[in-house]
């Protein structure tokens, strides 16, 4: 048995910024989707991958244009339910016999309100209760003509054929976006569109975990893993998994950098090795990264050691483990998609980020990414499923090169005792004061700059802090977390009284962008 034992859908992507959410809503609903780029949805893959159900997703072309994408002929004739989506709508149109015009006033970004019409749809069961509904729209053309043996169901002062479908082939075309944020009853859609398709919703976390296993066990048959565990969710869960499928064939090696939170990496080697009962390697380099980390202060330079002797020094400890065949990583599924994704250009380089997906394929060892179909919320759910403690799983992100990054300026073992304690009293106040799973993000960063202060009768000449605290959803944007003066004023006087070696405490209001979440 494998993965594909699961009822499938297809959401054809044509390059919108919001597919993955369209994949998100489907997965609330314990369906299993799949994203696949247009190019690459050809007949033999649309035989193999059989969808119960296909969404050609929004995108950035005209359909106007000639080479403009399209989905290939078969999917309609696959005797499926298709859901076509603001470009996926357009594109349905144009092929089935309508027609498609572009913009002259009629181009439509932002809030917008559906009313029904007067003939009743199954897709928009529970919609309506107050006449119409707010949905998010962001197109420029728009459908002129209906195709054959459509009807309008829905409509908005600039897309007369807001919603249509052709009921005796259950193809339903909406204009605006059910997916996102902004279409309030947008979900519904999904609900209503997974149930006509005659989804059943098995997609658990408890099916997955034993299908998981089975096919890890298929892969690796009688074979050595290596893990490289960070404690992070996604090495931790990974390791977890493979650890149920292949018991003692998993050797886990945690590299310890030296640059971990107070008894962080004691934490993790218990959990893993002494109740979970892994094999870990804990491999304590710390002499060896801050050797080489020694009076180095800028920030690319810094990430790019630490990633280099991660490599080195990981694959030292895995030329050790007799017979190993095969490299476990934590990849989700949000990696998979951008690898492929054909809309995703290059960016700019703001950090070279260092994680421990990051190992050479010069290896020579083969994959397993047991997690690879997975978003990061079922990761902690599996998580959860494998015994591993909500607190454990429910972990604020930790980078990979550590409190390096927290440390501007040159890297001192006296900096990072200092850093330490401070960030443990920082969390500790976070968590007294139920705080802790409202924030994304919290640490402690100790600015490179010594301050003057006053204690007891005498002088100081300590180290000033940066507290930093974010709210964000993914990481990629943030704000700042908006503590109240009171917990500010009391935490900035643990710290003080609690760590020697700080005088001033400081809150960065700073939010991403323009700011980024960490300091370096
Ligand atoms: P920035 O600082 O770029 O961080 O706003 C965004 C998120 O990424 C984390 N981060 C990293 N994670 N390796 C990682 O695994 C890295 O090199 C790295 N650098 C930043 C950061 O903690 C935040 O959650």
């Amino acid at each position: 048995m494998d993965i594909t034992t699961h009822e499938r859908l297809l959401i054809i992507d044509f390059g919108s910024q919001v597919t993955q959410l369209i994949a998100r809503r489907l997965r609330e609903l314990h369906v299993y989707c799949e994203i696949h780029p247009f190019q690459n949805v050809t007949d033999a893959f649309l035989a193999e991958f059989a969808p119960k159900a296909v969404i050609l997703s929004g995108g950035p072309a005209s359909v106007i244009d000639a080479d403009s994408p399209r989905p290939p002929a078969t999917v309609f004739d696959l005797d499926v339910p298709i859901l076509g989506i603001c470009y996926g709508q357009q594109v349905m149109m144009e092929v089935l016999g309508g027609k498609v015009e572009s913009g002259h006033g009629t181009a439509e970004f932002g809030r917008a309100f559906v009313t029904p019409t007067a003939a009743r749809l199954d897709l928009l069961h529970g919609w309506f209760a107050n006449e119409k509904e707010q949905v998010w729209m962001s197109h420029g053309d728009h459908v002129a003509k209906i195709a054959p043996g459509f009807e309008v169901f829905g409509t908005s002062p600039n897309a007369p054929f807001a919603v249509t479908a052709d009921t005796s082939r259950h193809f339903y075309a909406v204009q605006f976006h059910p997916e996102v944020h902004h279409t309030p009853n947008g979900a519904k859609l999904y609900e209503n569109f997974v149930r006509i398709a005659g989804f059943t919703g098995d997609w658990t976390m408890g099916a997955y975990r034993e299908q998981a296993i089975e096919t890890i066990r298929e892969q690796v048959g009688q074979k050595q893993v290596i893990c490289a565990l960070s404690g992070g969710v996604d090495s931790s869960v990974a390791a977890a998994l493979l650890h149920e499928a292949i018991g003692d064939q998993l050797t886990c090696v945690f590299v310890d950098h030296g640059l971990l939170r107070l008894n962080e990496a004691d934490e993790v080697v218990t959990m893993f090795r002494d109740h979970m009962n892994l094999k870990v390697i804990h491999a304590d380099e710390t002499e060896l990264f801050l050797g080489e980390l020694d009076g180095v202060s800028d920030p690319e330079t810094k990430r790019k050691i630490i990633g280099r002797l991660f490599i080195d020094v990981f694959q030292k400890y895995a030329n050790e483990i007799d017979g190993a065949e095969f490299l476990a990583q934590g990849t989700l599924y949000p990696d998979v998609i951008e690898s492929v994704s054909f809309s995703g250009g290059p960016s700019v380089t703001i950090k070279s980020h260092h994680n421990v997906g990051g190992l050479p394929a010069k290896m020579g060892l083969k994959l397993v990414e047991p997690l690879r179909e997975l978003f990061k919320d079922e990761v902690r759910a599996l998580g959860v499923e494998l015994g591993l403690p909500a607190s454990f799983i429910g972990r604020h992100p930790f980078p990979g090169p550590g409190l390096a990054i927290r440390c501007p300026g040159e890297i001192t073992r006296e900096k990072l005792e200092i850093l330490r304690k401070a960030d443990a009293v920082y969390i500790d106040q976070i968590r007294k004061h139920g705080l802790y799973d409202e924030i994304w993000q919290a640490f402690v960063a100790i600015l490179p700059v010594r301050t003057v202060g006053v204690m007891g009768d005498g002088r100081t000449y300590d180290f000033a802090c940066a507290l930093r605290a974010v709210t964000s959803v993914d990481g990629m944007t943030a704000d700042y977390y908006p503590f109240s003066h009171e917990f500010l004023g009391e935490t900035a006087t643990r710290i003080i009284n609690e760590v020697q070696g700080i005088n001033r405490v400081t809150y960065d209001i700073t939010s991403k962008p323009p700011g980024t979440i960490e300091w370096e």
